[in-house]
């Protein structure tokens, strides 16, 4: 069944990305450091993920934290004040608990009172697939205007024992406004999921499968476990299937492209990627070496520095593709535009 959709506009609204902001902790963790944790080495972890350095968290900052400067950045980026906000959406992974939502403290915090607020887990995948779900809710006119969120831990939930692990994960944050716009904006999306994949990236407890306890903590069960090659052989696979069923179902070409966006998992994924796609590689946005992988977060700190570096002008066509726990993966093409100068 074909999954991909264009030409997304509902009731003769566009909607758009108007603003982004971004946050990351400021405590530097690099490839250095890690080589005093586990027997690892700078070299190893450079040329096989393209990771330098990652942020890290400190022990106070939850993922709300983590959110809410990002948060602002973005409705200050878009010239919106929180209490315009109807709907906040929280991509994560690591929520500051399993309940209440992150989404919900955030938008207190915000003073946007009475946001429908919530939280989205599609791992990796999760901050287009809440840019969808804020995108269905504007075009329907239930929401007005909406605060997209990716927000991460992952530091919280790393084995710093696991060096197939450790070396991948970095904290962060990154948030986009989303409303109506006279021009460009949202042209569609392609998502989907394989939850057969489920056990090759999970957190095996802590949830009603296997509640956390004693023996749990003993045996590590509340961090991170992945089969890496698996998780490499996928997402090498949907990168590339999502970005062309997506192109292709909004009538372009991948030389309309002027901007790909990409999850930051691991820098031979986006190069293949790239290759395969017939990419120009001057089109790419890459920051994997300064985060590592900040999993929902990657894509809108993407944006906010492609924003801060003069590269999303209106018009700019942008490609956004994700790939993560679940196994999920998503993509999402827009025409970049400034809500603020729009009829
Ligand atoms: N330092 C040194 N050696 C290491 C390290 C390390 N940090 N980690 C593994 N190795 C060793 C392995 O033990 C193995 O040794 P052996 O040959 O003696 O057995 C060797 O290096 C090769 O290991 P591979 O697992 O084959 O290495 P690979 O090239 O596949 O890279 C990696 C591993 C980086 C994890 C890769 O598989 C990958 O990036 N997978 C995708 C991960 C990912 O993107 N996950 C997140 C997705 S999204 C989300 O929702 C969080």
């Amino acid at each position: 069944m074909p999954r991909a959709l264009a030409n997304v506009s509902g009731n003769g609204r566009s909607v758009g990305i108007t603003g982004v902001g971004a946050y990351a902790p400021d405590k530097v963790l690099t490839n250095a450091d890690l080589e005093e944790m586990v027997e690892t080495s700078d070299e190893w972890i450079t040329t096989r993920t393209g990771i330098r350095e990652r942020r890290i968290a400190a022990p106070t900052q939850a993922a709300s934290d983590l959110a809410l400067p990002a948060a602002r950045a973005a409705l200050a980026d878009a010239g919106t004040a929180a209490d315009d906000l109807d709907l906040v959406i929280c991509a994560t992974a690591t929520p500051d608990m399993l309940f209440p939502a992150t989404a919900a403290l955030v938008a207190d915090e915000l003073g946007a009172r009475e946001a429908a607020a919530y939280d989205l887990l599609a791992g990796c995948t999760g901050f287009v697939y809440a840019l969808s779900q804020a995108h269905g809710a504007l075009t329907t006119g239930l929401s007005k205007k909406a605060l997209v969120i990716g927000t991460e831990t992952l530091s919280k939930i790393t084995n710093w024992h696991d060096r197939s692990t450790c070396i991948l994960f970095g904290d962060g944050a990154g948030a986009a406004v989303v409303q109506p716009v006279g021009d460009g904006g949202i042209l569609g999306f392609e998502l989907g999921a394989d939850g057969s994949g489920g056990p090759d990236l999970c957190v095996p407890a802590g949830g009603s499968r296997t509640p956390a306890s004693a023996q749990t903590l003993e045996q590590e069960l509340q961090f991170i476990r992945m089969r890496g090659q698996e998780v490499f052989r996928f997402a090498t696979r949907v990168m590339v299937s999502s970005a062309e069923e997506l192109l292709a179902a909004c009538g372009a070409q991948v030389e309309d492209v002027d901007l790909y966006v990409p999850h930051q998992a691991n820098k031979r994924i986006i190069d293949h990627a790239v290759k395969n796609l017939g990419l120009d590689p001057a089109k790419v946005v890459m920051n994997i070496d300064r985060y590592g992988n900040t999993s929902s977060a990657s894509i809108p700190l993407c944006l906010a520095e492609a924003r801060d570096a003069g590269r999303l002008e209106p018009g700019t066509r942008v490609l956004m593709s994700a790939v993560g726990a679940g196994l999920t993966w998503g993509s999402a093409y827009m025409a970049w535009t400034d809500g603020r100068m729009a009829a």
